[in-house]
């Protein structure tokens, strides 16, 4: 006697057949409304930054987060040599930062009065609400993307100025402010 199909579990499609097109998953990626990280970094041959949106928390107990850097990425042997990283949190302020960030990467850091450097060397972006310093903990090529896991080591926070910062926020193609439902 044979089981009825199950079609969850028979549904045994490989991962590059899945059967949607590029234009679906981006279109279906743009209704999906994420922060606006810039992550940055120190090379040998000077400060790397970009802007991501990948951003995630992934870990308290150890204190671990993720982002995820394309394989066509300027940015990505940089990334793959660093030891460890700045990741900003961009206020509603800083739309210019996430312009500069994702635009000519030889132009992010000309304007010396956008940021400072910080004892262990990676650039640190004046102004930015909050940003955590993380050593690289895990590099995983995944896709058309590698996997970065980062170990939580310094959490500059400066939510507590007032007025504080809202937050960046990235939808649809645009940035936004978040605006709050009732109280
Ligand atoms: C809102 C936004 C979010 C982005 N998020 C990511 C990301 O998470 N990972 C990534 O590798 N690139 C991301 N990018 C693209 C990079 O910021 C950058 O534009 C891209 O790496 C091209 O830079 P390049 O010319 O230095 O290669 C994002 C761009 C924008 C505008």
């Amino acid at each position: 006697m044979t089981d009825a199909p199950r079609p969850e579990t028979d549904l045994r499609v490989p991962d590059d057949l899945s059967g949607i097109t590029a234009e679906q998953y981006r279109a279906s990626m743009r209704h999906y409304p994420a922060g606006v990280t810039v992550v940055t970094l120190s090379s040998p041959r000077g400060p790397v930054g970009f802007t991501a949106t990948s951003f995630a928390s992934l870990s308290l107990d150890p204190p671990l987060v993720s982002f995820n850097i394309a394989h066509t990425s300027s940015s990505l042997s940089a990334m793959l040599d660093a030891a460890s990283v700045v990741i900003h949190f961009l206020g509603e302020h800083q739309q210019h930062l996430a312009h500069r960030f994702s635009r000519t990467a030889e132009e992010r850091f000309t304007d010396r009065s956008l940021w400072t450097t910080l004892d262990t060397g990676e650039p640190v972006l004046h102004g930015t609400p909050i940003w955590l310093r993380a050593t690289v903990h895990q590099l995983i090529p995944i896709g058309d993307h590698t996997f970065v896991v980062g170990l939580v080591t310094r959490v500059h926070d400066n939510t507590d100025e007032k007025p504080a910062a809202a937050p960046l926020l990235y939808y649809n193609g645009r940035y936004y402010r978040p605006t709050a439902l009732g109280s």
